[in-house]
């Protein structure tokens, strides 16, 4: 047999190394050998100028990925995924304790590694896909910067603002990080074309995703969806109109925009500048960095309360820290006006229902300039129907709840209008007297609620939480009213209803409610 050429032999071999090697660069096992363990930060683009940094640790073992994404919480949230053919999946983990209560919804992230850096696909919450690229920082990145001390507790004096609970329009539920300038002015021309402002809804208030960076001095600057605050403040004033802004105690918001850590004093006078009248504070990152116990939040609320008062310009203070600590035992001592009592509302059912019931044990915290606030409206996002909206709307006006619609106020049906806009129900919300709602009967999925108004007369309200059709009855003499006869009026059908003998029974649409208004005296 003849030899094979010696220089062709070589030439045979190298060519087989080189393939080989190729093959292997581009092979599971080279992507296997580039252990991805360590820390990583994740820059997302958020369109609109800044970008969005979340912080993981990876661990990788063969094919299989775990770690956590930190800094979101006082809890570093637990991943696990798989690295394979180069392709890395990986997704948060459900927690042990997840409920109704705490619900939970999973994030994942897919991607390739490639020079040192990795290409993930993720989506926002709203499930909008976002493209980022995850490079190696280190282990002090991902921390938290260290607290800053916190003021002695002391009582701030009432700032007389929202003697009835306030009434407006937040951009969080329908647009969240959409939200900019253009969408804020229509929303304020919707509010009063729609005849809205009129009957009570005069705030118009930016939620999260405004805030770009800070300027040399520390002044916070808006991002491009808002190229100038002042304008747009002179322009919401301009229509008889109010307007709010959004912050947080922490480095980040929830939304890891840029916060008022370390500058509450420099942001209060921004806002007074800009004519900000209403601030919502939410505590996001500050979790990370401060106890849940009532000394550290009062003394983080507290501060910008302070901040907020010192500027001398009437500014609403509404906290946003989901309740924790009792927040309703000693909100108003940190010049609040309103507290969140819960976690975030979702235009579902499920969450409104929860929410809206929790709330009956903590009513009697309300009282004129200090209102427990279960999250804005959903009414008219699409996610419940008419009934369920109806709900929605009649139980926060009996609790006595911010009236925050957070929906698109230029393209309401007028079965959104009637519910958002029923005169009636919001004279329920905004009675002077401000007392409790209370539980007057249940009978099994149905629960009957009555709070007494400033007239004399008393708001019923029968609730089915139930999914079929179900009656409710209470006695006429179980609301304590003087005499026996009653004018009662249906404030859902706008008509007047004639007392039957003894007791009042209707029947109630699944998730649906008869409202009543019942005072002493003849039936007309
Ligand atoms: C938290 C709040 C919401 C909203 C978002 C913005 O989740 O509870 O109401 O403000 O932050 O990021």
């Amino acid at each position: 047999m003849r030899k094979p050429h010696r220089l062709l032999g070589n030439v045979t071999l190298w060519s087989v190394l080189f393939l080989c090697c190729l093959v292997l660069q581009q092979s599971p096992l080279a992507h296997a050998q580039s252990d991805l363990s360590g820390y990583w930060v994740l820059h997302v683009p958020n369109g609109d100028g800044t970008v969005r940094d979340t912080y993981f640790e990876l661990k990788e073992d063969g094919e299989s990925i775990t770690g956590t994404i930190l800094g979101r919480g006082p809890n570093p949230i637990p991943v696990s995924g798989t690295l394979k053919d180069g392709k890395l999946h990986f997704a948060t983990v459900p927690p042990a304790n997840a409920t109704p209560s705490r619900p939970f919804r999973q994030m994942s992230y897919e991607g390739t590694y490639q020079d040192g850096k990795l290409s993930l696909q993720t989506q926002n919450f709203r499930r909008e896909t976002l493209q980022g690229v995850a490079e190696r920082t280190t282990r002090e990145a991902t921390l938290p910067p260290a607290r800053l001390p916190l003021p002695a507790l002391h009582d701030l004096p009432d700032n007389g603002l929202v003697r009835t609970p306030p009434m407006g329009w937040n951009s969080w539920n329908k647009f969240a990080g959409k939200v900019d300038d253009a969408a804020v002015r229509s929303m304020a021309d919707a509010i009063v074309s729609t005849g809205m402002s009129k009957l009570g809804y005069i705030y118009i208030n930016i939620d999260d995703t405004w805030q770009d960076k800070r300027d040399a001095e520390g002044n916070i600057v808006p991002n491009r969806k808002f190229p100038d605050m002042k304008a747009l403040a002179d322009y919401v004033h301009s229509k008889g109109l109010k307007i709010g802004i959004y912050s947080s105690p922490g480095p980040k918001t929830c939304a890891l925009y840029e916060g008022s850590f370390g500058h509450e004093v420099q942001d209060a006078k921004t806002y007074a500048g800009w004519g900000i009248d209403y601030l919502k504070y939410d505590l996001c990152s500050a979790r990370t960095m401060y106890n849940s116990t009532q000394d550290d939040l009062q003394g983080l609320y507290q501060k910008m309360g302070e901040a907020l008062q010192e500027t001398h310009r009437p500014i609403v203070y509404s906290l946003c820290q989901y309740g924790e600590a009792d927040v309703w035992k000693w909100g108003t001592r940190t010049g609040g006006n309103l507290w969140r009592t819960t976690g975030d509302i979702r235009d579902e059912w499920e969450s409104m229902d929860r929410i809206g019931f929790s709330q009956l044990e903590i009513a009697s915290y309300t009282r004129p300039g200090h209102w427990n606030d279960p999250d804005m409206l959903e009414i008219g996002n699409g996610g419940m129907n008419a009934d369920e909206y109806r709900t929605h709307m009649s139980l926060w006006s009996l609790l006595a709840a911010p009236l925050m619609a957070g929906n698109d106020l230029r393209s309401m049906t007028d079965e959104t209008k009637s519910i958002l806009m029923n005169a009636d129900v919001i004279s329920i919300d905004q009675d002077t007297a401000a007392k409790p709602v209370q539980l007057l009967t249940q009978q099994e999925k149905v629960e009957i609620l009555d709070r007494p108004l400033h007239d004399g007369s008393v708001a019923v309200g029968l609730f089915n939480r139930g999914d079929t059709p179900a009656s409710g009855t209470f006695a006429w003499d179980s609301l304590k009213l003087p005499g026996k006869k009653f004018k009662v009026m249906d404030l859902w059908k706008h008509e007047p209803v004639t007392p039957s003998a003894g007791s009042f029974t209707a029947t109630i649409p699944p998730h649906g409610v008869v409202l009543l208004k019942v005072s002493a005296g003849h039936a007309k």
